[in-house]
């Protein structure tokens, strides 16, 4: 029988150039590196500067991809772009990508904030999959710098900004040829818990807002339902944390990050960990650990990757991809 799958052709990332370091939050709000560090593991990261928009940084990190992939815009026939701080009220962020590259086709965003890009990844895989596309740029992007509130100690010190990009393409094949790409999803949110982590402001309110986040609670729901994801998503197809060669979570604090491991049975060698150098880049965070694990060498061809986000909604969910 044949099977279509969305398999990975090229990977990508773009940082800003701007580093702040935990030490400058202390002068600003009362808080220390030290707190910043144990409690969430962030030691760094990079705000846009100004004038730099989110969908500067997702051409960047969509560029990069292609020329991973070695394939020029004109190949690309879908952008899909997670994003909770696009540019513009409308068109798109995603729009404003396609027209920086060039590229033809469909281009749209999507609003899952953390989850962002596991909810962007599953739909790109069901056009690839139903042939509404056949190459897929799936972008993580955020400017969350531009919605937080500095002189609230409890969020401000933990978000980042930065993009991330997967060139995906349709693959068609018997066997073990299509044993690669994007193996199983599974996404889920719950609009009850909708008041723990949320923006106070909006397009219907006048205001763009800031972000607030009850942490604690947040936390509380965040390593069981990342487990239970990530454990939905490999019973589909079969496997355990056993199988997984690599967990590439959504990086927002390390002891998320651990006590989800741990819940998974899947050592800490085996995690993508990139929330000391980026902090907490909602929808991008993925992508970017993505492309660094790609770049340090520790991501390979053929080895089965698990991602798992959660965040404001609450939205939650996974992929299982073999590279
Ligand atoms: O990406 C979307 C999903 N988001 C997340 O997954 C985030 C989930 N939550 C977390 O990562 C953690 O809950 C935080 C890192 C946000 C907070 O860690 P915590 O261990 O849950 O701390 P806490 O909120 O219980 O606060 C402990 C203490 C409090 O003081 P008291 O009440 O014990 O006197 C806070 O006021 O730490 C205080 N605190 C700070 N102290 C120094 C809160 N923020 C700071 C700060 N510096 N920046």
């Amino acid at each position: 029988m044949t099977v279509t799958r969305a398999v990975v052709r090229g990977v990508g990332h773009y940082l800003p150039e701007r580093v702040v370091e935990n030490e400058e939050f202390v002068s600003i709000v009362d808080t220390s590196d030290e707190w910043i560090r144990t409690r969430s593991g962030i030691e760094r990261r990079h705000f846009a500067a100004e004038g730099e928009t989110t969908s500067d940084m997702a051409a960047k990190a969509g560029r990069a991809a292609l020329d991973m992939a070695g394939m020029d815009a004109s190949d690309v026939d879908a952008i899909v772009l997670a994003t909770s701080t696009a540019d513009l009220t409308f068109p798109s962020a995603a729009t404003m990508v396609q027209a920086k590259l060039g590229t033809g086709g469909f281009a749209f965003d999507i609003q899952a904030v953390c989850a962002g890009f596991v909810f962007a990844l599953s739909n790109a895989n069901a056009l690839i999959v139903s042939g509404q596309a056949k190459r897929v740029l799936v972008i993580g992007a955020e400017t969350f710098s531009r919605i937080l509130d500095m002189t609230d100690r409890t969020t401000c010190v933990l978000f980042g900004d930065g993009a991330g990009a997967l060139l995906l393409e349709a693959e068609d094949g018997t066997g073990e040829r299509t044993d690669r790409g994007v193996l199983a999803t599974d996404l889920n949110s719950d609009g009850r818990f909708r008041d723990i982590l949320y923006v106070d402001g909006g397009i219907s309110t006048q205001t763009t807002g800031h972000l607030r986040m009850q942490g604690k609670e947040v936390f509380r729901h965040a390593v069981e339902k990342l487990a239970a994801t990530a454990h939905k998503s490999l019973e589909k197809v079969g496997m355990t944390g056993d199988d997984v060669d690599w967990i590439v979570p959504h990086q927002a604090n390390l002891r998320i990050i651990k006590g989800t491991a741990s819940r998974m049975s899947v050592p800490m060698e085996r995690v993508i960990v990139t929330v000391q150098d980026h902090g907490n880049t909602s929808a991008a965070s993925i992508p970017l650990a993505l492309s660094v694990g790609h770049a340090r060498g520790q991501i390979q061809k053929g080895q089965v990757l698990v991602m798992e986000a959660i965040g404001g909604g609450l939205a939650w969910g996974s992929v299982v991809l073999r590279w």
